[in-house]
């Protein structure tokens, strides 16, 4: 692969040698490691780097695309690394710059991608650039760097606006100034150990291009960008009270089991005219922009700016200067999807989590038209459409789609959550939606233990929680460790074969046995299997770049579509209601490619998708 031996070249010849639309990001299957969870190669009970070259094989053979790791670069790890104390070195906990080497040569030799976690927003206060403005005075060089200011009040004892951290209490933190005296504050969206930069500082931008190019010069195929909607602030840094039903990032309501939805589903169900769309990528509209719509709900001051565009097309040239495709990818907590698609506007970004899809309820009258609307607004800027349904921030599919309760964004569920999920009606239900997920066109993301159908950790004894949100908000919010536990490998063995020594940085549950991988490799029917079958039947028929066209006629809580691949086609049927339906009498005799449960052939059970051959190309 060209991309493990990179040559910075200018960029006229780095031009791409694929035609627009092939791109292989605009098609993968990427896999996320959560590197301190993933495989413990030392045995000290965090996963490293070795760990993940050990177990690369059976991600080729789970067959994904690439992978992209949470940070791992030098850190405090007061959030678990995404507090970064140097960009451009290994965490000794993790290994070395030579073992990341080693995973990338590992990875590309098995034709699989590496994508590395980089965090803009803010820095480690450990970081030398936080230090040296510590101890700088106000209004140095070294302070312009973050997001330094004067407090209000007499004394300046008042914080300088009513900003609230994303994991709880004020995002202001007041300094002790070198000579003692009660000095100025910073900003820091998430952690008081996370200040924000002020990317207003044209400083701060070189910096980063320098990191972009040290981790390109390693030879890595791109980078997933933390909190990309929030690098620049509102001039001014006006007050802002967050609306009370949102995400903690910025995000809509989350979404609650099929029972809860019922509201957003008769509204939802409106739209069922028989629909083709394209997500084709042979003639991708480039260079069509949306307007952008006044009509958007207003962003709170710290997302979504405007201002964020021009760093990303600043750094679309660093990448574009580099052989092969390199992929910038959002994590942008932006609504409408319409201005989430301006992250990957042609010269911006390639791809941004589609957080609205994830964010929708398992109910088909409502899936259908994030779907659509989904391909209709990354189509219009030339992106493909992404599709995740879980990660490290977020509960777990295989518990989240049985809630019974809200539960925002953020927040967890612990022993004393309301709506705990059923067990069995998460998994039958996330193996269902994973089935929907991908079938459909464009890129997909698969968080480490998905395909072993790995629940949420609920019962996790609180002296054992890390998030800081655990502790910003008193123990009201359980945070984000339960999507955290090292995963399973080999049932019966110490830590499940996370490690041999049976150290975990969190406790693992004792009835992880049937969950591990080896339990449930080559055997027909379990979540690992089912999840190969898809992937491999995905690819055979090229579904990544194909398009959608829905089949109407069905009941409506049923998701009915057909994806005509580039080397194939797949008919989808996906009941997400509680009552069995019939097989429509066209697709009765037709060839099934997989089943998320069981399946008789004729009747589909509920919370069940099927995956029928389809002739009609
Ligand atoms: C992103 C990361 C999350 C982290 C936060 C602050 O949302 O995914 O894990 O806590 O940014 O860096
Ligand atoms: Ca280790």
């Amino acid at each position: 692969m060209d991309a493990a031996s990179p040559t910075p070249t200018d960029n006229q010849s780095s031009a791409p040698a694929v035609s627009i639309g092939a791109e292989w990001w605009r098609s993968a299957v990427i896999y996320q490691i959560y590197p301190r969870s993933f495989a413990d190669a030392n045995g000290d009970g965090i996963g490293d780097l070795p760990g993940i070259t050990s177990r690369l094989d059976s991600l080729q053979h789970l067959g994904i695309d690439a992978i992209w790791l949470s940070p791992f670069m030098t850190s405090p790890q007061r959030d678990a690394g995404y507090d970064v104390a140097d960009y451009c070195d290994v965490d000794p906990l993790f290994g070395t710059l030579a073992d990341f080497d080693a995973m990338t040569a590992a990875a590309h030799a098995r034709g699989i991608r590496v994508i590395v976690d980089l965090v803009p927003n803010h820095s480690s206060s450990d970081h030398r650039w936080f230090q040296e403005a510590l101890a700088a005075a106000p209004g140095s060089p070294e302070r312009a760097r973050y997001l330094f200011r004067d407090g209000k009040g007499e004394h300046g004892e008042i914080a300088p606006n009513n900003w609230e951290s994303v994991f709880g209490g004020p995002a202001w933190t007041r300094i002790t100034e070198a000579d003692g005296t009660p000095g100025q504050w910073y900003l820091h969206i998430f952690d008081s150990s996370q200040p924000d930069f002020d990317w207003t500082n044209e400083w701060v931008r070189e910096q980063f291009r320098g990191i972009l190019r040290f981790w390109l010069d390693r030879g890595v195929d791109g980078f997933r960008v933390d909190v990309a909607h929030g690098m620049i602030k509102a001039d001014g840094l006006p007050d802002y009270t967050p609306p009370a039903a949102g995400g903690s990032m910025g995000g809509a309501a989350p979404a609650i089991g099929a029972e809860g939805a019922a509201g957003t589903a008769a509204a939802a169900a409106a739209s069922s005219t028989e629909t083709i769309i394209g997500a084709s990528s042979s003639t991708p509209p480039v260079g069509l922009e949306p307007e952008i719509d006044a009509g958007w709900p207003e962003s709170a001051p710290y997302w979504g700016q405007d201002g964020v565009h021009e760093i990303y097309r600043d750094w679309h040239e660093v990448l574009a200067a580099y052989p092969g495709d390199r992929v910038l990818c959002a994590e942008a907590w932006v609504e409408p999807l319409e201005k989430m698609a301006l992250w990957v506007r042609p010269d911006e970004m390639q791809q941004a989590f589609n957080f609205p899809y994830l964010e929708t309820p398992w109910n088909a009258a409502a899936l259908r038209p994030v779907i659509n609307e989904s391909i209709r607004a990354f189509a219009a800027v030339g992106a493909p459409s992404t599709w995740v349904l879980s990660n490290h921030d977020v509960v777990r599919h295989a518990s989240r789609l049985a809630l019974t309760a809200e539960n925002p964004q953020g927040h967890g569920i612990g022993p004393k959550s309301p709506g705990k999920p059923d067990r069995a009606v998460g998994l039958r239900r996330a193996r269902a939606a994973s089935s929907v997920m991908l079938a459909l066109p464009g890129g997909a993301y698969v968080y480490q233990g998905e395909e072993l159908g790995l629940p949420e950790v609920i019962d996790l004894p609180d002296d054992a929680r890390q998030d800081p949100t655990w502790f910003r908000t008193n123990h009201e919010r359980y945070g984000r460790d339960g999507c955290r536990v090292p995963i399973p490998w080999e049932a019966g063995h110490p830590a499940y074969g996370f490690n041999t020594t049976g150290a975990s940085w969190l406790p693992q549950p004792d009835d992880w046995n049937d969950y591990s991988r080896d339990a449930q490799a080559g055997i027909a029917g379990s979540t690992l299997e089912l999840y190969r079958t898809l992937l491999t039947a995905r690819k055979q028929h090229g579904l990544g770049l194909g398009s959608v066209t829905w089949l109407d006629g069905v009941p409506e809580t049923v998701l009915a579509f057909t994806n005509r691949g580039t080397t194939g086609a797949v008919t989808v049927l996906a009941n997400t209601g509680s009552e069995p339906v019939e097989v429509p009498a066209p697709l009765l005799d037709t060839h099934v490619l997989q089943a998320s449960g069981p399946f008789d052939g004729t009747t589909i059970d509920a919370d069940t998708t099927v995956w029928f051959e389809a002739s009609d190309r």
